[in-house]
């Protein structure tokens, strides 16, 4: 079988006009509008379908005949449409964005558009200008003056500033010249969008590390860090890329690189699934995800064994099996939930393919410099595609020239793009800022990936049916896991008052204690901390008492005895105990709380630990009135560094 790389299949799709599922979450939100309707109802409705990412504020610029209508609040994009309906911004071009704020507080003052002081240019932007600090002391040299405390506004009078010493000839528009040559100037990332009280319908945006898609429509075209925020209207998008600049007209767009090549844009038709986007009868996303696990777990498998079902197979590795052969060592790298998914991997690789694994925090690698052999696969893992330190991760990888392959939910994301080959995991749109069916997708298919990896080495026909066999399961288990979810909720509601919890677990259940923490903490922020049950012993014990309960993972297989004893030092020190493991072990554990799950082959157990520790982390946050969606402070994807 032609094996279409990664970065091929998405060419492919983009040549033949094959429907992709669409995808891609940022932190913050951009989106302008330039077309034939009217831009305001546009602005916001989009705002609302990108405000689940996480953010603090939210403002819209429309062009009236000679102003713009500027309104900006703090808070939620509700409130932001309260003002807009007041104001009733009239015009066909404008900008909106929903900021997560990293340079000045949040204030209405520092809430994005961004005007120039000179009042032509009305600004977004999602990312970080790292020398504005520079930018705007030459600019309060040249008289431009300063309202808020942002990175952001150095560039709206940066653009302005090169407006002005424009030579203005007519017909042609310097707008797209001014804002290209400024950001020449500019050190960090970037994804922005721009309108020009000069240019009544252009619009330019441009991206250098975070995301931009341009939704190409009827007589309008909207620009976006997300597909979701104009889906509804367009299925045709072009992607930009880091260095890419785009002047957009209601009836067309050209693209160029800051260095001014021009760039052929290549249309794609994305596979918009609105259910993805919408809650049905579930109350929040994040249930919505955990329930739609058994579904996005069957996705992840779809024509993904082969036909003897010894083995797994992916169409996009770009790799050989030869090529494969020679891989010595696999480098793992992601952040957050997906480092979890990391160290789930590492266990399965290591065991089933034998391959010496080692994992790292993105953020770590591209600055530790570690001696790397040249056979090491380097392998990241990323839901959104998108996360920057995973992404410079990856292009750090590929700087030094080592083969590169990613796991995403994200197809024609950043990382989608820039990696080598790799395996979508086809888990549907993820809107809950706590990752769930993600996860347990990223740990199947690296289960799978064992398994391919094993059986191009010493892994039997016999061990790899039955690793196959195991893997098909799984969905069934999930449901007949999911079944419990009302007992589990009474057991949240049980414990959400206390303020301390320790996850605990061994081997490939160490993975699913951290990441137990962390949805714990995320979302219900009550503090939690995971550990290898052995380690308890050596200081977190200190914690144990009546008010602080663990949560252990136990499996049935060979350590099952050790993690007793923990769990009998536990007892001993009062500590409730909540225990997550196979039926045949609850008698001997005589635990405070006790959730079953099947016991069942090694390479997928970790899979089935994780639903229970979604739920109890769910209602907890549920019973403490928490925003389950949109937790403080997080965003979906952190697109800065
Ligand atoms: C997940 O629950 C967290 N919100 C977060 O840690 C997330 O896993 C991390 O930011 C990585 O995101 P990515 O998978 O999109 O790269
Ligand atoms: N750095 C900008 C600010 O703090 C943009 C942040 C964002 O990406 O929303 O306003």
């Amino acid at each position: 079988m032609l094996c279409l790389g990664f970065t091929q299949q998405l060419h492919a799709f983009c040549l033949n006009l094959k429907k992709i599922p669409a995808l891609s979450f940022y932190m913050c939100g951009i989106i302008g509008y330039v077309g034939k309707n009217s831009a305001t109802p546009i602005l916001i409705d989009g705002l609302k379908r990108l405000e689940y990412r996480g953010y603090d504020s939210a403002g819209i610029a429309v062009r009236g005949k000679s102003a713009f209508t500027v309104v900006r609040r703090v808070g939620r994009v509700d409130q932001l449409a309260a003002a807009v309906a007041k104001a009733k911004p009239v015009g066909s071009l404008g900008i909106s964005h929903t900021r997560w704020a990293t340079h000045g507080g949040v204030t209405e003052k520092n809430t994005h558009p961004h005007v120039s002081s000179d009042g032509k240019f009305a600004l977004v932007h999602n990312g970080v200008i790292e020398n504005y600090q520079s930018i705007k002391k030459f600019l309060i040299e040249k008289g431009y003056t300063f309202s808020s405390e942002t990175d952001t506004e150095a560039l709206s009078n940066l653009i302005a500033y090169h407006y002005a010493k424009e030579p203005q000839q007519s017909g042609t528009s310097c707008f797209a010249e001014s804002v290209r040559k400024s950001l020449l100037h500019v050190q960090g990332t970037y994804g922005i969008a721009v309108i020009c009280l000069d240019c009544p319908m252009e619009l330019v945006g441009a991206r250098k590390g975070s995301p931009l898609i341009i939704g190409v429509g009827d007589e309008e075209n909207i620009l976006a860090s997300d597909v979701s925020a104009f889906a509804m209207r367009t299925r045709n998008v072009v992607y930009l890329n880091d260095g890419e600049v785009v002047h957009i007209r209601p009836d067309g767009f050209t693209i160029s690189t800051i260095t001014q090549e021009e760039v052929a844009a290549v249309v794609q038709e994305v596979d918009w699934n609105i259910e993805d986007s919408e809650l049905g009868t579930f109350k929040n996303f994040m249930e919505k995800e955990i329930f739609e696990q058994p579904a996005a777990l069957e996705n992840a498998m779809r024509g993904r064994f082969s036909d003897d079902g010894s083995t797994a197979m992916f169409g996009g590795l770009n790799l050989s099996s030869k090529e494969l052969r020679y891989v010595d060592r696999i480098l793992l790298c992601a952040c957050g939930t997906a480092w979890h998914a990391c160290l789930v991997a590492e266990y399965l690789i290591e065991r089933y393919a034998r391959i010496p694994v080692e994992v790292e925090y993105a953020s770590e690698f591209r600055y530790r410099n570690a001696p790397i052999d040249k056979n090491t696969l380097v392998f990241v893992i990323s839901q959104s595609g998108e996360t920057i330190d995973t992404l410079a991760a990856l292009k750090e990888a590929k700087r030094k020239g080592f083969r590169t392959l990613a796991i995403t939910n994200s197809v024609g994301s950043s990382i989608a793009r820039e990696t080598d080959g790799g395996i979508y995991q086809h888990a549907g749109q993820e809107v809950g800022v706590a990752s769930t069916k993600a996860f347990t997708s990223q740990i199947l298919i690296s289960a799978m990936v064992a398994l391919y990896l094993g059986r191009l080495r010493d892994l039997s026909y016999e061990e790899g049916r039955t690793m196959v066999d195991a893997l098909r399961s799984v969905p069934n288990h999930v449901k007949e896991i999911l079944k419990q979810a009302d007992y589990i909720k009474s057991i949240a509601d049980r414990y959400a008052h206390f303020k301390d919890f320790l996850f605990l677990g061994r081997q490939s259940m160490f993975p699913i204690a951290l990441e137990g923490a962390l949805k714990l903490k995320e979302i219900s922020y009550i503090h939690a901390e995971g550990y290898p049950a052995a380690e308890m012993k050596h200081g977190p014990i200190a914690l144990i008492c009546e008010e602080c309960p663990s949560v252990f993972l136990v499996t049935g297989g060979e350590i099952m005895q050790k993690t007793l004893a923990n769990i009998q030092e536990v007892k001993a020190r009062k500590g409730p105990v909540i225990v997550i493991g196979p039926k045949h072990c609850r008698e001997e554990i005589q635990a405070d709380e006790y959730i079953e799950i099947p016991d069942v082959h090694d390479a997928v157990a970790p899979i089935l630990a994780t639903i229970p520790l979604q739920l109890l982390a769910y209602h907890s946050a549920v019973k403490l009135g928490r925003d389950v969606d949109k937790p403080r402070n997080l965003a979906k994807s952190v697109t800065v560094e």
